[in-house]
């Protein structure tokens, strides 16, 4: 199969050039062609062909006890396809006492036969005792790089600093790459618990619960032990403009022989922000994450930091509950509420009309942090996020020029999305996955759930390339 007649997104920006493929591998990108598509080629005239989308970020089907869970695996699949994303990277999360090995097969249990677009996972660590740390070299081993340690969730998930300290040795004796939540769950838990005496329940005091120095604090004391424990360490769900601040010391300080510092931003803390928590209850409940949105200007700040590359990844956490799941838990109060947003299949499009078209990101670099950045940061460099001979046929059409009114994809709950009815620019029209057709003129066509499970080995040259 030969893509033709579409533009190529280079350093340069986007010019003209045919993308070959064989058996579901890219071969060769090459000059256009004069003469046109033969049989089973494709006519991209008109369209820009990006690589596959890679979202470090997601939570799908995330079960949360008492049956509730996010928007499943084949829904919030179907939404990354139709959105060019076609690797996800989900995470794995233990119950106290579990094993990580066993929450890792359990999540592969409920993705496998579900997901329509490939995987890997994140390991979650919630207790960080001797015997949880001994797993690590082996799934390490298995294609399990990547772990995550909270310092937010007093009493659920939290880690003490003693506690980060020993993961990020063991991480690091490993030669793996920490996650951190970096927020404070200390300081949250005292001003949540003022609040509640206060009778500030409803949903819009989240934000409150959540102060912006909190999560500086935290990130500031996740770089100070990650420096200790000689760790690299990704920030992931970057919100402040002191976080990137903070993250640009250690950037520095890997320059003189730290450990790699890197950082991540999701889309609804880069477009979106806490005007949402006062327009209505609903409005408050379908911006309900954490970290929470920002004042405006929170945002401009990260999406600078993306730009220049002190910020590697652009990703969404998407993590989507029912407007209706999170109306019940909201009568028991805001911290009732399960957390989290979509945002997988509104990536691609949204950060190009609001960053792209307004001359805040350059093509290349959001191309960059949207597939190829995040594989190479992730352990996939060499396989996904780009289009080069070797790496699969992981293709997407997209329309630059396209203006419409954004409806969210797939299953996605209409009335709990942060995005509904905003004009946009840009539209997926096709997309393939690993050579196959899965998304077609705008529509998903894949057939069975295709996607697999990709195991990962971190490549410190191709991860340390931005910092
Ligand atoms: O609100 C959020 N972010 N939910 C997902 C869990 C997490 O901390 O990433
Ligand atoms: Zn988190
Ligand atoms: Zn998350």
């Amino acid at each position: 199969m030969i893509v033709q007649g579409g533009k190529i997104i280079t350093p340069a920006g986007p010019v003209p050039a045919d993308v070959v493929v064989e058996d579901g591998i890219i071969t060769a990108i090459e000059p256009p062609r004069a003469e046109g598509p033969g049989p089973g080629d494709v006519d991209a005239t008109g369209r820009w062909v990006l690589p596959g989308g890679v979202d470090a970020h997601t939570h799908f089907g995330m079960p949360l006890g008492d049956g509730l869970a996010s928007l499943g695996w084949r829904e919030s699949s179907a939404a990354a396809l139709l959105g060019g994303t076609t690797t996800i990277i989900d995470f794995a999360n233990p119950d106290h006492g579990e094993p990580l090995a066993a929450a890792v097969a359990r999540w592969r249990a409920l993705a496998d036969g579900r997901i329509l677009c490939d995987y890997g996972l994140h390991v979650t660590v919630v207790e960080a005792s001797p015997e949880r740390l001994a797993e690590i070299p082996a799934l390490l081993a298995a294609g399990l790089p990547t772990y995550k340690g909270f310092l937010a969730y007093k009493g659920r998930l939290m880690l003490t600093p003693a506690r980060m300290s020993a993961l990020m040795d063991a991480v690091a004796a490993a030669g793996g790459l920490l996650l951190v939540h970096a927020e404070d769950g200390e300081l949250n838990a005292a001003v949540e618990a003022e609040l509640l005496a206060a009778g500030r329940t409803a949903p819009r005091w989240h934000p409150d619960a959540h102060p912006v120095e909190s999560e500086v604090q935290a990130a500031c004391l996740a770089l100070d032990l990650a420096r200790q424990a000689d760790c690299p360490l990704l920030i992931v769900h970057m919100s402040a403009a002191g976080t990137l601040a903070a993250l640009r010391r250690a950037r520095a300080d890997h320059e003189e022989g730290g450990p790699p510092a890197l950082g991540e931003v999701c889309v609804h803390h880069l477009f979106a922000d806490d005007a949402a928590y006062r327009a209505s209850d609903d409005a408050a409940l379908a911006a309900l994450c954490s970290p929470p949105l920002r004042p405006a200007g929170h945002g401009a700040a990260l999406l600078a930091g993306l730009s220049e590359g002190a910020i590697d990844l652009l990703s969404t956490d998407h993590c989507e509950f029912a407007l209706d799941t999170k109306r019940l838990a909201a009568a028991a109060g805001f911290p009732k509420v399960p957390n989290g947003c979509g945002g997988v299949g509104e990536r691609l499009v949204l950060s190009h009309t609001l960053a792209v078209c307004e001359g805040r990101l350059s093509p290349w670099r959001w191309q960059e942090t949207f597939a190829a950045r995040p594989a190479e940061v992730m352990g996939l460099g060499r396989r996904k996020g780009r289009l080069a001979p070797g790496f699969d046929a992981d293709i997407v059409l997209f329309d630059p020029e396209a203006r419409y009114t954004w409806r969210p994809l797939g299953a996605s709950d209409v009335a709990g999305s942060l995005w509904n009815d905003r004009p946009v620019v840009g539209r997926v029209t096709d997309v393939w996955l690993r050579g196959q057709r899965v998304v077609e003129g705008g529509a998903l066509c894949a057939r069975q759930p295709g996607g697999g499970f990709l195991p990962r080995t971190l490549d410190p040259q191709l991860m340390a390339k931005d910092s």
